[in-house]
């Protein structure tokens, strides 16, 4: 067997600039699918494919996450007293363990590669998993526990989640091209970041999920520059595959890209439609809304 992953990065310091105003002050990982911030939907996620520690890249304004994986006293004791015990359990179960969780800055949004490069430290000589938390994945099992699989069958190596997106949208995404074809999985042979339409190798992009190996650090450090002047992860790991495998993983799921407002809104309809509790409901007002739209979802 490979050697395990237990710790996960989740880069949480970004400026979160398309949601303006809503993350002048409050950081985009804390806005809600439904009643559920970005941020413990996809800790959520790595817990259930094995997480043990979760470690947290964080800028400016972002308190907040640090907050919100700790215990409040207070609301718990009033919660307590007014015998509300499905939302303490709740808060119990949402909490990962004392001493699994670690916080550290990165000074200046340089980039994604530049935020993961942040947490070298707190990772070690070892691999680790890296969750865009705007990037929620619907997927039983979760989207990252279909990459541990899939390390595992493969033995090991770096992994990236693809999916597929309509070709007239390649050139805003990373582009990976492989070959050993799978029922799920394949080897990359090609990654191109923002490829012409034309000069992209498939329509497969790479969609927010990583497992690592620690020489991605010995790149990092590097520090150099890429698209739009930010330190990337793509160029790292392209670097890091003339080295070592790459496995692309076309996991089973939908995926909602919440740091889009079309996309956040997306998976606020889907995911509340989903919900026991509240899709009867919801479904009755999404009706009304949409028949005093004319009865369609599309406006001409
Ligand atoms: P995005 O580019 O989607 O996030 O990065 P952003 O920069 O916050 O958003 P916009 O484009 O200005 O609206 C994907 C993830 O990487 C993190 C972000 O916090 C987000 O979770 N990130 C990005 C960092 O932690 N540091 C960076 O320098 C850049």
């Amino acid at each position: 067997m490979p050697r395990p992953i237990r710790k996960a990065v989740f880069p949480v310091a970004g400026l979160g600039t398309r949601f303006l105003p809503a993350t002048k002050a409050m950081p985009k990982e804390m806005l809600t699918v439904v009643d559920r911030p970005l941020i413990q939907v996809v800790v959520d996620e790595a817990r259930e494919a094995g997480i043990e520690h979760f470690i947290f890249v964080t800028g400016r304004n972002k308190s907040v996450i640090e907050d919100h994986f700790d215990k409040q006293y207070e609301l718990e004791s009033t919660l307590r007293k007014r015998g509300k015990s499905t939302e303490l359990d709740m808060l119990e179960m949402d909490l990962p363990g004392a001493g699994e969780t670690s916080f550290t800055r990165q000074q200046e949004p340089l980039g994604l590669g530049h935020a993961v490069w942040c947490a070298r430290h707190l990772v070690g000589n070892e691999p680790f998993a890296v969750i865009l938390p705007d990037m929620i994945m619907k997927a039983s099992p979760g989207c990252l526990a279909q990459m541990v699989s899939v390390y595992n069958e493969r033995n090991g190596g770096n992994v990236i989640a693809v999916e597929e997106t309509p070709w007239e949208h390649v050139h805003r995404y990373g582009v990976v091209g492989g070959t050993d074809w799978k029922a799920n999985h394949f080897t990359i042979t090609q990654m191109v970041e923002k490829p012409k339409r034309e000069a992209a190798p498939s329509n497969l992009i790479i969609s927010g999920r990583y497992i690592l190996q620690p020489e991605i650090f010995e790149i990092l450090d590097k520090k150099e520059a890429g698209a739009g002047g930010e330190i990337q992860i793509t160029d790292a790991m392209k670097k890091l595959m003339e080295a070592q495998p790459f496995h692309g993983v076309r996991y089973e799921g939908t995926t909602y890209d919440c740091g889009d407002k079309v996309g956040f809104l997306a998976a606020n309809v889907a995911l509340a439609l989903e919900r026991e509790d509240i899709a009867p409901a919801f479904r009755d007002v999404l009706d009304q809304i949409i028949s005093t739209h004319g009865g369609k979802l599309t406006w001409d």
